[in-house]
């Protein structure tokens, strides 16, 4: 017999109810009943990182988490970070990861960008030592790190110079304050998605903007989805892949 539930996820901002079993992991969740496969997982023991995942604005490891205790979350995974208020064509992490090379493999990127995002929403100007303490439940087993922390150093420049350039701070929760809004748990609340340029970052390929202009290609995310197994592939190029996609969509710039 099985005992299954139904629960409800916000993730990247649309809302999705599915029935899961009570020991079903978040990470199995996003990954397998939601298709969203650039949620990595490397270690399923809560060590390495790599499923790393925002609910409701703070980092969490979803392979330490029952999907059903994030019944009624808002969950941004990779695949949601270039339709954020404080994206342009790519968000200024993915970005960062592309110019200073923070990646190789790929396998770690989704959840360095993650752990990032909630560094750099809470820290908009870290220094070395904090971004290093961010990402230190991340294990990278390429780069050496430096590249890394290089990146995030360069999105906080491009976020702080975007800022300057707008008359003043780019707000991360879609309104025109800097200061981000703050979730019931007290950590910050995932932005809204998908809203109007009105309402939202005002920038007409943002957000649908007013055109009703996609510019969430999530097809070419995810044209290289993993197998379904809730393991990666075997060689763990497929689902590194998605992460090397997921940072490198430069290309339309
Ligand atoms: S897969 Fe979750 S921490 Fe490694
Ligand atoms: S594990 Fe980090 S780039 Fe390969």
């Amino acid at each position: 017999m099985t005992d299954e539930r139904e629960i409800t996820l916000t993730v990247n901002g649309t809302e999705h109810t599915i029935e899961v079993e009570p020991r079903r992991l978040l990470v199995h969740a996003i990954r397998e009943d939601l298709d969203m496969t650039g949620t990595h997982i490397g270690c399923d023991t809560g060590n390495c990182g790599a499923c790393t995942v925002l609910k409701d604005g703070e980092p969490i490891k979803s392979c330490l988490m029952f999907a059903a205790q994030a019944d009624g979350a808002e969950i941004l995974t990779v695949e949601g970070m270039e339709d954020l208020p404080e994206a342009d064509d790519i968000h200024p992490l993915q970005e960062g990861f592309r110019e200073e090379h923070g990646l190789q493999c790929g396998y770690c990127t989704p959840g360095m960008l993650m752990a990032g995002k909630a560094l750099l929403d809470e820290h908009p100007d870290p220094d070395e030592e904090t971004i290093r303490d961010a990402i230190s439940g991340n294990l990278c087993r390429c780069t050496g790190y430096q590249n890394i922390v290089r990146s995030i150093e360069y999105a906080a420049d491009e976020l702080e110079n975007r800022a300057a350039a707008d008359g003043g701070a780019v707000a991360t929760d879609g309104t025109a304050d800097a200061e981000p809004a703050a979730s019931p748990e007290g950590g910050h609340a995932t932005p809204e998605f998908g809203g109007d340029a009105d309402t939202f970052c005002g920038r007409e390929d943002c957000c649908g903007g007013p055109d009703g202009a996609d510019p969430f290609d999530r097809d070419a995310l995810l044209d290289d989805a993993g197998d379904g197994d809730g393991t990666g592939d075997a060689d763990g190029r497929d689902d590194a892949d998605a992460g090397a996609d997921a940072t490198d969509r430069g290309d339309t710039k």
